[in-house]
């Protein structure tokens, strides 16, 4: 009998995480969500369970070591290996840069850049010992190519997610493990109402949906296979616009 697949998803209890974990579970995935917010994580699991999905949600911090570890093996023993691991968890921060502390400065690199590096090194260190032809897809940003004042610390982790994506691509690629990055825009996980304005900064008029996030983590996931080290910028054409002042 074909094996169920696995997803292990990072930011799974709220906003894109959350809608990657429902759409791969309506897809046939076992879901193993890891994350910071235990009560919003319990609820994600409810719902999964209540539409008959296999998933399950862990209580990890992905900047901690011993929670990636503990998080991605204890996976790997009830619902099984992750196929599929969707480094979703990030923290955004902004400060003007010349008070910007390094204490600042750490606390992001150190969730969104090294958090990706821990859950990437072992859950590859999973699928090679399971010999699992897997999939990583990191979450980086449009700011990791452009910018507003005082967002040093968030650009640069998503600079380094993007880097770290063909990195570890090339390393990874001889064991049968495709990485590849998604850049999104500006995705509504708030139900905000959005202007005209808002509206028209998009090419294809709207503002982006955390669905849209999933579809392309899914499409990464099952059919890419030959496409690794790549970021997938989705943005609704925003950042290919030209922008004139008057
Ligand atoms: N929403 C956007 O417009 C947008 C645009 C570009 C990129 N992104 C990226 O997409 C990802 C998800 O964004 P979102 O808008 O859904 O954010 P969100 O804040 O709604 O959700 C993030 C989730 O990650 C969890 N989390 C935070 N730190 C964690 C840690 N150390 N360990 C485990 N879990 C942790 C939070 O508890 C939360 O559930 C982030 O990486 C973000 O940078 C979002």
């Amino acid at each position: 009998m074909k094996r169920r697949k696995v997803l292990a998803v990072t930011g799974g209890a709220q906003g894109i995480g959350r809608a990657i974990a429902e759409h791969f579970a309506a897809h046939g995935y076992a879901v193993s969500i890891a994350d910071t917010h235990v009560a919003a994580g319990r609820a994600v699991l409810k719902a999964l369970l209540n539409k008959g999905a296999h998933a399950a949600f862990f209580r990890a911090d992905i900047s901690q070591e011993q929670d990636v570890r503990n998080w991605l093996r204890a996976t790997a023993r009830t619902l099984g290996c992750p196929d599929v691991l969707v480094n979703n968890a990030g923290i955004r921060a902004s400060a003007p840069f010349l008070t910007l502390s390094p204490k600042a400065f750490d606390l992001v690199l150190g969730t969104n850049l090294r958090g990706t590096f821990l859950c990437t090194q072992e859950a590859a260190r999973l699928m090679v010992k399971h010999k699992v032809a897997g999939a990583i897809i990191n979450i980086a940003s449009t700011r990791a190519f452009m910018s507003e004042p005082g967002t040093e610390a968030y650009s640069a982790s998503k600079g380094g997610i993007v880097a770290l994506t063909h990195a570890t691509a090339i390393s990874l690629g001889p064991k049968r493990i495709r990485v590849n990055s998604i850049s999104p825009g500006w995705i509504e996980t708030r139900g905000r109402k959005h202007s005209r304005r808002d509206r028209l900064q998009h090419p294809v008029g709207r503002v982006g949906t955390p669905e849209d996030v999933a579809s392309a983590c899914r499409y990464l996931a099952e059919h890419a296979g030959f496409m690794t080290g790549q970021n997938l910028t989705l943005d609704g054409g925003m950042t290919v616009k030209m922008i004139y002042e008057e």
